[in-house]
């Protein structure tokens, strides 16, 4: 059977929506769904929360696992202010990731009027675990893109 190299993720989340959301739960919402550096970066920019909503969901998309298998704190969007974003994994996220044999994802995110976008490519190499395991890459301290 043929291998399947590059899986794609994509989401796309409604920026009201989510300001609705935000409005009516707790602040435990927010704390389990981004992490504290997200929410960091995002200072309260619901599009830019809505953008890595939509990152956590591609990234599930990508590695065919979805909420409730993967904690969304465990993907986490690295960025810095004019700088291309990029995915970092940890526990549950990294897990599945080894599972899958995907050793490096690329991310791109936009946010215009009432949506966010995030698109994910994730690359598999089949058997890259042994590759993984021996730190040559990201094995240590969270998968990342
Ligand atoms: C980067 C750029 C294309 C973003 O486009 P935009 O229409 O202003 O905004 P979008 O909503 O589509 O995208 C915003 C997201 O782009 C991402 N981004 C920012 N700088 C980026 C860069 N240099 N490369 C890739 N992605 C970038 C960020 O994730 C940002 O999300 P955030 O604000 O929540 O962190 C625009 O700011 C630009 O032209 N910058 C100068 C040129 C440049 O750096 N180009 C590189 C990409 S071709």
């Amino acid at each position: 059977m043929k291998q399947v190299r590059l899986r794609a993720g994509v989401d796309l989340v409604n920026i009201r929506e989510l300001a609705d959301m935000l409005e009516t739960s707790g602040p435990s919402f927010i704390d389990s769904c981004w992490t504290g550096d997200e929410q960091a970066y995002c200072n309260g920019s619901v599009a830019r929360l809505a953008a890595r909503w939509a990152a956590k969901e591609a990234t599930m998309k990508s590695l065919g696992h979805g909420i409730g298998e993967i904690d969304p704190l465990d993907i986490e969007v690295v960025a810095h202010e004019g700088r291309p974003p990029r995915l970092c994994l940890r526990g549950t996220a990294q897990a599945r990731a080894y599972e899958a044999g995907v050793y490096e994802f690329a991310l791109s995110l936009s946010h215009e009027g009432d949506f966010a976008i995030a698109f994910v490519v994730a690359d598999n190499i089949p058997d890259c675990t042994p590759y993984l395991v021996k730190g040559n890459r990201r094995a240590h301290g969270g998968l990342s893109a």
